[in-house]
């Protein structure tokens, strides 16, 4: 988890975010999520070079990421927290709260070719290191 710059303020907290400063990366994307029905789940993907840190700039959803051998889960809830998810990770995004928005910061311009689909063969790939 990274925790983001606070700027606080009585008419209204600040957070600001430097690419190669506050996440690890030069910034070249950033998408964001948004009118999640209730129950859907997001993700279901590795990438093979594209680095990413994940937001919750409203409401709450979880993170559930796999390195092929282990699983660990992260409820994403407050708009000064990133986790960065670095390559070769697998991540499923579920139980998103009504109106939540999910942004994300991304080290590469989208390429489908970058990412891993399928799991088995993630598995693979993750475990021939
Ligand atoms: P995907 O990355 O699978 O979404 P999520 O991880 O949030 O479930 O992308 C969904 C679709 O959107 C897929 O067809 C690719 C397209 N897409 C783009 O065209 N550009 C982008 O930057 C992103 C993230 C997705």
């Amino acid at each position: 988890m990274i925790e983001l710059p606070i700027i606080h303020d009585p008419n209204g907290n600040l957070t600001f975010i430097e690419g190669g400063h506050h996440v690890p990366f030069d910034i070249k994307r950033v998408y964001h999520t948004y009118d999640v029905p209730g129950g859907a789940v997001r993700g279901g993907h590795a990438h093979r070079t594209c680095e990413e840190v994940v937001i919750a700039m409203s409401g709450s959803f979880e993170v559930v990421v796999d390195d092929g051998t282990e699983k660990a889960s992260f409820r994403l809830n407050r708009s000064y927290q990133g986790l960065f998810l670095p390559t070769m990770l697998w991540r499923d995004l579920i139980d998103f709260s009504s109106g939540s928005v999910c942004m994300v910061l991304a080290s590469e311009f989208y390429v489908e070719e970058d990412y891993i689909r399928d799991y088995d063969t993630f598995k693979a790939a993750a475990s021939d290191g």
